[in-house]
């Protein structure tokens, strides 16, 4: 290819768009997973949690008020925990209109439509599980949901990677399923970087927290299926930062603008 004919590595770096096209239409919605697909993007990010009565949906916040009307739709329920609502109560809320009227009566999707709409678009799912913590067992839930939808298929694995900051979680993700690809969100001391090998496939850090030593520091240790650890960044939303994560060798750039990203890459 053209990359490695001139020897550029950052021609491969993978763009993730974090939470959809997040800067272009309201995160975690199927409208940022199509925002992401009309500019040609093919990997999502979102981030999975689970309702009181047993659903996972996708939010970011563990509170429904920055990113739906619960405020005002129920007005006694402070703080709006995901955990203290049902599915069906959360299907009440409008997830669109805090961002823009534009997005009026878009929901808060449940994680079967949102992967419907991203197998339906081609697209590729980096799945974040968000504050596990608060969910028991939600890592054998959201690898069974994933099977049913055979995201968990041979065909399949190269088109999905779980991810956490709680790393007792991702290890019972790769214990349960060991063919799943996981990364694991943060900036672990390059001297313990062989123990989250045991079961992380990337190590996922804040782009403020790396440079190239960290970088060629992580590709130096084999992760589960014995390959380099690969690196995957968050959340660069300018060219110039992209430019540098890229020089630093980093595998791929989760980011709010993918289309600037992907631009900025293409000029290298
Ligand atoms: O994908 C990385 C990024 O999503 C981690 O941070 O807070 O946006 O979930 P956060
Ligand atoms: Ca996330």
């Amino acid at each position: 290819t053209a990359a490695e004919a001139t020897g550029h590595p950052h021609h491969h770096t993978t763009t993730v768009a974090h939470r959809g096209a997040s800067a272009y239409a309201p995160e975690n919605t199927l409208a940022a997973v199509d925002a992401a697909d009309e500019l040609g993007i093919d990997w999502v990010e979102n981030d999975v949690q689970r309702t009181k009565d047993g659903e996972l949906v996708i939010m970011h916040d563990t509170t429904l008020d920055r990113t739906t009307n619960a405020e005002e739709v129920f007005p006694d329920r402070a703080p709006w925990k995901i955990s203290d609502f049902t599915l069906d109560e959360i299907e009440k809320l409008d997830a669109g209109s805090w961002f823009s009227s534009r997005f009026a009566g878009e929901t808060v999707p449940t994680l079967e439509e949102y992967m419907d709409r991203v197998s339906d678009n081609h697209q590729k799912l980096l799945l974040e599980l968000k504050a596990p913590e608060l969910y028991p067992g939600i890592e054998r839930q959201t690898l069974r949901e994933l099977r049913h939808e055979g995201w968990l298929d041979g065909k399949h694995r190269k088109r999905l990677i779980v991810q956490s900051f709680n790393a007792t979680s991702l290890r019972t993700v790769h214990g349960l399923r060991p063919g799943v690809t996981t990364g694991y969100l943060g900036t672990p001391a390059v001297e313990d970087l062989a123990q989250y090998a045991e079961f992380a496939d990337q190590i996922n850090p804040n782009y403020r927290t790396i440079d190239s030593g960290y970088v060629a520091a992580v590709h130096a240790v084999c992760g589960p299926h014995g390959r380099p650890l690969e690196v995957f960044t968050w959340t660069v939303n300018d060219g110039p930062s992209a430019v540098s994560v890229a020089g630093m060798g980093v595998d791929g750039i989760i980011t709010n603008k993918p289309d600037v990203i992907r631009d900025a890459l293409d000029d290298l």
